[in-house]
């Protein structure tokens, strides 16, 4: 019932160019998948190319942020319309990074998930905890507040395409994994919570993907866990043999 997604987060890697030899490459690699969304989400300078390059190619491009409004005087965002009139599906919402580097909040988020149900986006939004966090115990309390302040005002009704990346700070890009049962536990966490917070039906739906350090060989273990419905992968989505090798050891069998 809950469809696997496969997202890839490029960051602040590859030139328009380097985009499009990816997909070159990457294409023949994935072409009998069907179980699988794949998502990539490429800079912003490589959208449009992407988007022309995976039309009726059953890989959708994603973005990597977005500002909430349609239009003003905001030096350096992009807004939904703009995403949308070029044909990006997906966006990545209140990555670690941008909270971190670029004050986004759980309110920005908020705004952002509101904004990109409004404009039928696909929201991919980002939660998880720091390391301090885990170690004082506090892993169920932070998720609990994302997952909570997230949602707020959000009328369960509109939220059926949200998908929820659980991404435990401490395991993006430093090559420590999450366990699969640490892993496993904090989707039930999330998956709790969005039950309390726009009931159970929602919950049920929703898909939860893991992200940190997910690579070829680890992403089978962490993929066929009940609550996990797919990855957020960053480093291993960089090279178009590691990432369809993460699809293919991820796929539903
Ligand atoms: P990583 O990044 O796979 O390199 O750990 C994941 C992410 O930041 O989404």
């Amino acid at each position: 019932m809950r469809k696997t997604l496969i997202a890839a987060n490029w960051k602040m890697y590859k030139t328009p160019a380097e985009s499009s030899a990816f997909l070159t490459s990457f294409f023949p690699l994935v072409r009998n998948n069907t179980s699988t969304e794949i998502v990539l989400c490429p800079p912003m300078t490589s959208l449009t190319s992407l988007v022309d390059a995976a039309r009726d190619k059953s890989v959708f491009i994603g973005s990597q942020t977005m500002h909430w409004l349609n239009e003003g005087a905001y030096t350096g965002e992009t807004s939904p319309t703009m995403l949308t009139a070029i044909g990006v599906t997906h966006v990545l919402i209140g990555h670690s990074e941008r909270r971190q580097y670029f004050n986004e909040t759980d309110t920005t988020v908020n705004l952002k998930l509101k904004s990109a149900l409004a404009h039928r986006i696909v929201p991919i939004v980002c939660v998880g905890e720091h390391l301090n966090e885990r170690e004082a115990n506090l892993t169920a309390d932070v998720l609990n507040l994302q997952v909570a302040v997230a949602l707020e005002g959000i009328d369960p009704a509109t939220l059926a395409p949200l998908v929820i990346a659980y991404e435990p700070v401490w395991a993006i890009g430093t090559g420590r994994t999450a366990t699969p049962e640490i892993a496993e536990e904090a989707h039930k966490i999330i998956r709790a919570q969005i039950a309390q917070v726009a009931g159970s039906d929602l919950a049920a739906s929703t898909r939860i993907l893991y992200g940190g350090s997910v690579k070829p060989d680890n992403a089978a273990a962490l993929c066929g866990l009940e609550d996990i419905d797919g990855a957020l992968v960053g480093g291993a989505s960089l090279d178009p043999t590691s990432f369809s090798q993460i699809i293919c050891n991820a796929s539903p069998k």
